[in-house]
């Protein structure tokens, strides 16, 4: 599997944010990686799905706090899609947990969502953003 990069279409310009993807989709080339080790990959994948989990949890959490902060008129809609999202990573740790072979389903899954997500809900923040001087 090719790893997966945040080309210039998905980068919203706003430093922090691009920063915070980035490490998110560092996270999804992880567990890729693990994933294609097969059994040996197991606990690898198990830390960085805990890690991703974690690092996703904090980059909403700068999301929603500066859409809060600017009055953001999306907010609510916006921060729903997060807590969806944060509902079925955490159903795909369980099925994980229970043995499940998840990775390649989970991978797939994070790809479709991370850049579906920020060529969606995620760009309707930016001109807000930038025109408050978020940098
Ligand atoms: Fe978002
Ligand atoms: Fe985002």
């Amino acid at each position: 599997m090719e790893l997966i990069k945040l080309t210039q279409e998905y980068l919203t310009g706003i430093e922090t944010i691009d920063y915070e993807h980035q490490k998110l989709v560092n996270y999804m080339n992880e567990i890729m990686k693990a994933n294609e080790m097969g059994d040996h990959g197991r606990l690898l994948i198990e830390i960085n799905i805990d890690e991703l989990i974690s690092y996703t949890v904090f980059h909403f959490r700068t999301e929603e706090e500066l859409m809060q902060e600017h009055n953001d008129p999306n907010y609510l809609v916006h921060k729903d899609v997060h807590d969806k999202l944060k509902t079925e990573v955490g159903n795909f740790k369980k099925r994980f947990n229970n043995g499940e072979d998840i990775g390649t389903e989970l991978i797939d899954f994070l790809k479709e969502w991370l850049f579906s997500h920020i060529q969606g809900v995620d760009r309707s923040y930016i001109e807000l953003f930038q025109s408050k001087g978020v940098v």
